[in-house]
């Protein structure tokens, strides 16, 4: 028999609340095969919400040809059901996918930087410099307009081109990301590599600058099966916003050695666990993503998800 919630044991040091930041909808989709139709994607958005998600990042403003998977941004996004209390983030690589996502009403837009010139080349066709300075360029008439901005830094523990990256040039772009006005960070480990100490010394070492680990979040793929280990170390010095992705969907088109995010599953199994609120309700998130799976005609990646619907 299968359990079908965790028992709950509270852990010293951790937060009472964490802020889950679902990308399944964008990171997710962004990277399937399948081309899921935008009736589809605003029913997995409205599941989400109705299963106590209240951050979903619902798509992307890139350049449709770059990622043909969310080219129907404008149209996905003027069917999402607004409340007072949703939030739903859009990613924007420049200036025009800023005026796109304007005009389509969005208050919060996502922008993304990264820590390697390799990947800042083949994800944004640009160096690391040339995106911060478009990032400023979109960051600023945005904060004008009152909307709220993440920056992502991508490649923050690694990087498939280039290796190792240092904590320090991390910490470069972060500092410049949170000068040009962005409310909040988030620290992506695009190919899944880091480990808990690591993403400990990224923290501390944000810290001796000045960064305070409220404005920041953490971004775990789950390639080599250490998020949630990551997440917990996260946790353990102060970060409150973790991203994840419903049924475990995706990776990234410009780094192939990318597997999905954690699952949001795997990740509110542990939380529940450790008596940590989410506002999320497990059972009604696991049927998502089993919809979702059916959707693609693949099962879900989480394991979560894969206990929790055998009989
Ligand atoms: P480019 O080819 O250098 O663009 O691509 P350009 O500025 O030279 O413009 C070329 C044409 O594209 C122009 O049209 C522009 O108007 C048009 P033309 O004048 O030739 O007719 N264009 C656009 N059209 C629609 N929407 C736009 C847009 N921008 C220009 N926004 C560009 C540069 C940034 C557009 C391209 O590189 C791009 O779209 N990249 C996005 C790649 C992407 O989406 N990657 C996945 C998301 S990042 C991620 O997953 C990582 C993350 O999860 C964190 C982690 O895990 O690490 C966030
Ligand atoms: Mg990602």
């Amino acid at each position: 028999m299968t359990a079908r919630l965790p028992q709950v044991f509270p852990h010293a040091g951790l937060p009472a609340h964490v802020t889950v930041y679902e990308v399944g909808a964008r990171d997710g989709l962004q990277n399937e095969q399948a081309t899921v139709p935008t009736e589809v994607k605003a029913e997995f958005i409205e599941r989400l919400v109705d299963a106590g998600s209240t951050v979903i990042e619902a798509t992307s403003f890139v350049h449709p040809k770059w990622v043909p998977q969310l080219a129907d941004a404008e149209v996905l996004f003027k069917l999402l059901e607004r409340r007072p209390g949703l939030r739903y983030p859009v990613l924007v690589p420049n200036l025009r996918g800023y005026d796109r996502a304007l005009a389509c009403g969005a208050s919060e837009i996502a922008v993304f930087a990264s820590a390697t010139e390799t990947f800042a080349q083949r994800n944004l066709n640009t160096t690391i410099d040339g995106a911060l300075t478009d990032i400023e360029a979109v960051v600023t008439p945005a904060l004008q307009a009152g909307l709220w901005a993440r920056g992502y830094v991508s490649m923050c523990f690694g990087d498939p081109w280039e290796g190792p990256v240092d904590p320090g040039a991390v910490a470069t772009v972060v500092e410049r990301l949170l000068t040009a006005g962005c409310h909040e960070i988030s620290l992506g480990d695009t190919i899944g590599t880091a480990t808990p100490g690591h993403v400990r010394t990224l923290i501390d070492l944000l810290g001796t600058r000045g960064v305070d680990p409220a404005r920041l979040a953490v971004h775990f793929h789950d390639t080599y099966g250490q998020a949630l280990a990551n997440i917990l170390a996260a946790l353990q010095v102060g970060i409150t916003t973790v991203d994840a992705s419903a049924g475990g969907l995706g990776g990234c088109p410009y780094a192939e050695s990318a597997t999905g995010n954690l699952a949001t599953e795997d990740l509110v199994w542990m939380l529940d666990g450790l008596g940590i609120d989410t506002g999320i309700d497990l059972p009604a998130l696991v049927e998502t993503s089993r919809w979702m799976a059916d959707h693609l005609g693949r099962p879900a990646p989480s394991r979560a998800v894969r206990a929790l619907t055998k009989d």
